[in-house]
């Protein structure tokens, strides 16, 4: 077990997180509430949302089997990485390390808090390269974020090596699995062995709620009372909160459309297998599928100017040529397919 308050820095120990009026007071009772300089005038959101979220946080540890007190929610996953480099980076000293190709974000908020970004290359098979993980860390390192599974390359990690990383690191290992219902492949429940590790997971993915911004943070008690004292104190809106609600209280995920997704993933696999200018399709665990062309600028443009919108990876380290291509409803891959036919 790692002591995580040598981890953490010096402010936000001695941090006085803001006092919200609620914060100070709350009661189910009727009262006149004259304390938080709202309008008075009632409308169904005149008043700042209950930020500890009690009937959205049992949802969800319920569906997740996790205990309330190992989770925070945030504005989105993005919200969370910048919140977990906040807590545990000093600015011009620390660093993070990602293991690239990987989600553009880590690096983007390591810069603005002016943090150092490590960054080691995953191996010819986007997998990790462990003795190169190993020997990146230095006493400065603070994070190393995992993707699992991988964003752009689609695909998940070998098992071993994570357990192996979250055992040697000294310091957090923050797991991103924003694509785990394509993958049924969860450290969540490793957060009650591992005192390091922070499991990131997102209402936008299989759940199909981008649009109302809500990530889940979950980890030992300590780690999230800082991430809550770092949050700013209403990062989850009422009407996000009532939209999530309204869906969980149905089901956590549609499964026949992750299913759905899943097949056409397979399917969309083999078909752009047999195309002449695909030179390789990674394999995936994810909801979308990276492939690898001839010429990555010249057949974005030819597939933009049928209609169809992919993602043009190719000036990503380690993705030289390659698109990204999300997997779209049985209708959408038909029409995808017929086009790059075409092409
Ligand atoms: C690996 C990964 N993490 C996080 C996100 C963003 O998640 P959120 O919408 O919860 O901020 C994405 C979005 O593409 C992603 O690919």
């Amino acid at each position: 077990m790692m002591k995580i308050k040598d981890l953490v820095r010096r402010n936000i120990i001695d941090l006085s997180p803001y006092s919200s009026a609620r914060d100070e007071f709350n009661s189910s009772n009727d009262f006149i509430y004259l304390d938080a300089n709202e309008s008075s005038y009632q409308s169904d959101l005149n008043r700042y949302p209950d930020n500890r979220h009690i009937q959205l946080t049992k949802l969800i540890s319920s569906y997740k089997n996790i205990k309330t007190e190992n989770l925070v929610l945030c504005n989105g996953t993005d919200e969370l990485i910048d919140l977990v480099i906040r807590v545990f980076c000093k600015p011009a000293v620390d660093s993070i390390i990602t293991l690239n190709p990987t989600y553009g974000m880590y690096n983007v908020s390591s810069k603005i808090n002016d943090v150092e970004n490590i960054k080691i290359q995953l191996d010819k098979n986007f997998q990790i390269d462990i003795d190169k993980v190993i020997s990146g860390f230095n006493s400065k390192t603070k994070i190393i974020f995992i993707t699992n599974p991988n964003n752009p390359t689609g695909n998940k990690f070998n098992k071993d090596d994570i357990l192996k990383i979250i055992k040697s690191f000294k310091g957090i290992v923050f797991i991103d699995e924003a694509y785990v219902d394509y993958s049924n492949e969860s450290f969540l429940n490793k957060i009650y062995s591992y005192n390091n590790l922070i499991i990131s997971q997102t209402f936008s993915k299989a759940i199909g709620l981008a649009g109302i911004r809500l990530g889940v943070g979950y980890s030992n008690e300590e780690i999230i009372y800082y991430l809550k004292k770092v949050k700013s104190p209403y990062n989850i809106n009422s009407l996000t909160e009532k939209k999530a609600i309204e869906s969980l209280t149905k089901q956590y995920v549609d499964i026949d459309q992750v299913n759905e997704t899943i097949n056409e993933r397979k399917s969309l696999e083999l078909k752009l297998k047999e195309l002449d200018f695909v030179s390789t399709v990674f394999p995936s665990n994810s909801n979308f599928l990276l492939i690898e062309v001839d010429d990555a600028n010249k057949r974005y443009k030819q597939i933009i100017d049928h209609g169809i919108v992919v993602r043009n990876r190719s000036s990503v380290k380690g993705c030289e040529n390659c698109l990204r291509i999300t997997v779209g409803t049985p209708k959408q891959n038909k029409i995808l397919i017929n086009t790059l036919k075409k092409i």
